[in-house]
């Protein structure tokens, strides 16, 4: 995104919700381990540490380490052992998820929407990283940044969301009237869609590059620069997770449609397409547990 674009989305991210500083503020235990986990020197007691000091999120932690999710032979007492167990860059990935989660947990609106539009970006969570682990094993790409980008793929369908409802539902009646994609209709109504929305709240809250490239891009990999490696695995995994699921909540996601070269450029075969949708369903059900643990 150049200087001037930016200003410019931010300009109407500004006339969307109204007061910018309206938007959730950056996940800052996040912020804090990532920048321990960054320190050479940084021990899991550092970052149990920085989680301590935040009661509801290392009753979260500890919520997961001990879940069926982690499925431990031993149930873990304290902060500072699930750190040690589950490893310092898992504990990161757990501390973003869970503030993600809350930061747009408040409304009670639209329940349903909301649940769907979880367990959507959970299913494409869990496939990025079983496509990284699967086919991207010699490169050097982490399992838990894949999770996280996956999850917070399409963040900026629940900012329009939440803190502009009116604009939400026209989306939703131009979907039903007119068809997909979700792009085009939030284009039409907002004049912006939502890889810019997310993208723009990812910067906001100083995410990794890699994550907040592959929000920008999930929807158009072959547009993104050499660098953006996780952003046609998140594809793919959008893909994926259509087919295995349907529809994200929206009407029409017929157009939710492989782009070109995206699977060459992961090395997928493309018979194996079938069989990593069945994939997909497993993985996720296995995860489910992720989406209870900010509630
Ligand atoms: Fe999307
Ligand atoms: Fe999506």
């Amino acid at each position: 995104m150049t200087e001037a674009t930016s200003v410019n989305v931010e300009q109407q991210i500004h006339a969307l919700v109204g007061d910018i500083h309206k938007l959730p503020t950056p996940p800052l235990v996040f912020t804090q381990i990532s920048r321990v986990i960054d320190n050479e020197d940084a021990s899991a007691y550092d970052v149990a540490g920085i989680i301590a000091e935040d009661p509801a999120m290392s009753a979260q932690v500890l919520k997961l380490a001990n879940s069926a999710y982690y499925g431990l032979a031993h149930p873990v007492p304290h902060v500072k052992q699930a750190v040690i167990v589950l490893g310092m860059n898992e504990v990161k990935n757990v501390v973003l998820a869970a503030s993600a989660i809350s930061a747009f947990r408040k409304s009670s609106a639209d329940r349903e929407y909301q649940d769907e539009f979880w367990r959507h970006s959970l299913a494409v969570a869990v496939g990025a990283r079983m496509l990284l682990r699967t086919f991207q094993a010699k490169k050097i790409l982490e399992a838990e940044t894949a999770f996280s980008a996956g999850l917070l793929h399409d963040l900026g369908k629940m900012v329009v969301f939440s803190y502009a409802p009116e604009e939400h539902q026209k989306i939703q009646q131009y979907l039903q009237e007119t068809g997909g994609p979700d792009c085009r209709a939030e284009r039409e109504i907002l004049g912006l869609d939502h890889c810019q929305i997310g993208a723009y709240l990812a910067q906001h809250w100083k995410l990794p590059a890699d994550i907040t490239s592959a929000i920008s891009y999930h929807h158009t990999p072959q547009e993104s620069a050499e660098t953006g490696a996780y952003d046609a695995i998140v594809h793919v995994a959008d893909v994926l997770a259509h087919r295995a699921f349907g529809s994200s909540g929206e009407e029409d996601n017929s157009s939710e449609v492989l782009q070109v070269g995206c699977l060459e450029r992961l090395r997928i075969p493309p018979d194996d397409f079938g069989r990593l949708t069945v994939m997909v369903v497993e993985e996720y059900t296995r995860s489910e547990t992720f989406l209870h643990m900010a509630s």
